[in-house]
């Protein structure tokens, strides 16, 4: 389609620059004869998850509308759900630019962001101001500023202004960019954090009288020990849904390839396996507790399928979305 066309031009442009147009530009192409560019009616493949109704499987994965500036743009190309953020309490501008590289001859991108994001409370008027019908989630994160023995209370600041406005939240401990995050993937500090969250989860559902899931994300770079402890704490608190994986740290895959040595988090294509080999483990040690979000490197319905037949529920795509387009979405849910 025209896709290929777009992506000539936009792969040009440095990594950034590409995405900050692209935000700007489409929610204005909405509702212009130009939409047609990316507008898909597809047809229904409904899904139940976590007690929510999906239209179809195939989520647009946090961290391309960091800020909620695009949900009907996403909507339009036939997403059953879109997750916005990572969010912070506070705006923050992120690390230091160049941040974001592409490594074309795998399909890959490294980035090191650091959540750039204009903070909670943009957001949440963003997501207010959507038409969207699908589900929206709302991935939250600390700030960087937040030292992270007081990250719960960033998380918590964030699940109050978004628990009415979300369709599902997603905890994200799993970002490389910010230092320390990760740490409250283990053990105490993770139960903490969890059972936290779970009490805030409740207060809140007495408060809006609705039950708004709350989802983990974790990171592919985990044992198989620690994928295990993870499923337990995540049983134990009563989380409803987990979303494996984010980013990895390891280049073994692209080491020869160029920008292999940037400092970031490694997607795309070459973090495909990893993934997915996180999800079956995660799959055996939740026994059907609660569900799997899969997402890691879908570039095909193939690839999609994968993910759901080593455990998933849903899936979500990024990376394939940047090489592959919206043509990407409809060929997963018309073949899955
Ligand atoms: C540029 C970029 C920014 C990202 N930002 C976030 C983020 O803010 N929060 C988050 O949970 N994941 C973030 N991710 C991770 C993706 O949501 C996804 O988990 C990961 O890229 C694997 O999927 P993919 O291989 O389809 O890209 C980001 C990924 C990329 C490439």
């Amino acid at each position: 389609m025209l896709y290929p066309l777009a992506r000539h031009f936009l792969f040009k442009l440095n990594p950034e620059q590409a995405h900050d147009l692209s935000i700007k530009y489409l929610p204005r192409l909405l509702g212009t004869p130009l939409d047609c560019f990316f507008r898909h009616s597809l047809p229904k493949r409904p899904v139940t998850c976590m007690g929510l109704n999906f239209a179809n499987p195939v989520g647009l994965a946090a961290g391309l509308d960091k800020d909620g500036e695009c949900i009907d743009a996403f909507g339009a190309m036939g997403f059953g759900f879109i997750e916005v953020g990572t969010v912070t309490p506070k705006p923050q501008s992120g690390n230091d630019k160049p941040r974001l590289f592409r490594v074309i001859p795998a399909e890959g991108i490294i980035n090191r962001m650091g959540f750039n994001n204009k903070g909670v409370d943009h957001l949440v008027a963003r997501v207010r101001e959507a038409k969207y019908q699908g589900v929206i989630g709302i991935n939250i994160g600390k700030n960087k500023d937040t030292p992270i023995e007081q990250g719960k209370d960033d998380y918590l600041i964030c699940m109050d202004k978004v628990y009415d406005h979300a369709g599902y939240i997603a905890v994200n401990i799993s970002s490389p960019n910010t230092p320390g995050l990760r740490q409250l993937q283990y053990g105490e500090a993770l139960d903490e954090l969890l059972a936290a969250l779970k009490v805030r989860q409740q207060e809140l559902a007495a408060k809006y009288k609705k039950y708004v899931p709350l989802a983990v994300k974790i990171a592919p770079d985990l044992s198989v020990d620690e994928i295990n402890q993870v499923a337990e704490s995540l049983i134990k608190n009563g989380i409803d849904g987990v979303i494996a994986t984010n980013t990895t740290l390891e280049r073994d895959m692209i080491y020869d390839l160029p920008h292999a040595g940037e400092a970031g988090g490694l997607s795309g294509r070459p973090l495909q396996h990893k993934s997915t080999e996180v999800i079956r483990q995660l799959a055996k040690a939740l026994d059907g507790a609660l569900p799997i979000i899969g997402v890691g490197g879908i570039d095909s319905a193939m690839a999609a399928r994968e993910k759901l037949a080593a455990g998933a529920t849903l899936v979500q795509i990024y990376s394939g979305f940047i090489y592959k387009g919206p043509a990407l979405v409809k060929e997963i849910v018309t073949h899955i």
